[in-house]
């Protein structure tokens, strides 16, 4: 019996969480499928490749792209996500020309897990492209809850 009641109660943990994007260190929810966004406007000299990637089952553009110092990143977009800014918006080396860049960190456990791109201006061209704030996240550093899922099986009686 106890096992059921431990079968039910994660079933009940875990079934709310479908369709989110988790911290993969700490598994705060950061974020749901419904926020994805295909990100444009990258800066093509600075990525060095981008693929599409089934990301909670929709698929998600990701671009690969490097900073100054030399690391490396998998970068995919979401319209909001709950993060911590930290930190002052830049506008030098951004990967997206007409945004500045807010580092964001996992509001649970501080984890870097992505940026905050923010329009720099907003001209009279932001409004006819429909430039819109968005946040890069690290693909490597996030997980899916859909994942997190297929984990507690089923007893079989
Ligand atoms: C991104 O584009 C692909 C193909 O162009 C599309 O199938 C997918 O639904 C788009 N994803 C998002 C998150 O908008
Ligand atoms: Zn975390």
């Amino acid at each position: 019996m106890w096992f059921l009641l431990l079968f039910i109660h994660l079933s009940s943990v875990y079934s709310r969480h479908v369709g989110e994007i988790l911290c993969r260190q700490c598994g705060a929810t950061l974020t749901r499928q419904s926020e994805l966004i295909n990100v444009t406007g990258v800066d093509k000299s600075l990525l060095a490749y981008e693929y599409d990637f089934p990301l909670t089952g929709k698929m998600t553009k990701v671009h690969v792209l490097s900073n100054p110092e030399g690391n490396k990143f998998h970068v995919f977009g979401a319209k909001t996500a709950h993060l911590h800014f930290h930190g002052t918006p830049q506008s030098t080396a951004t990967w997206y020309p007409g945004y500045k860049w807010t580092v964001c960190l996992c509001k649970q456990c501080n984890k870097h897990l992505g940026w905050y791109f923010e329009v720099e201006k907003r001209t009279a061209l932001d409004t006819i492209t429909d430039k819109k704030n968005f946040v890069g996240l690290v693909l490597e550093n996030v997980i899916s809850a859909d994942y997190v899922d297929t984990l507690p099986k089923t007893p079989d009686f």
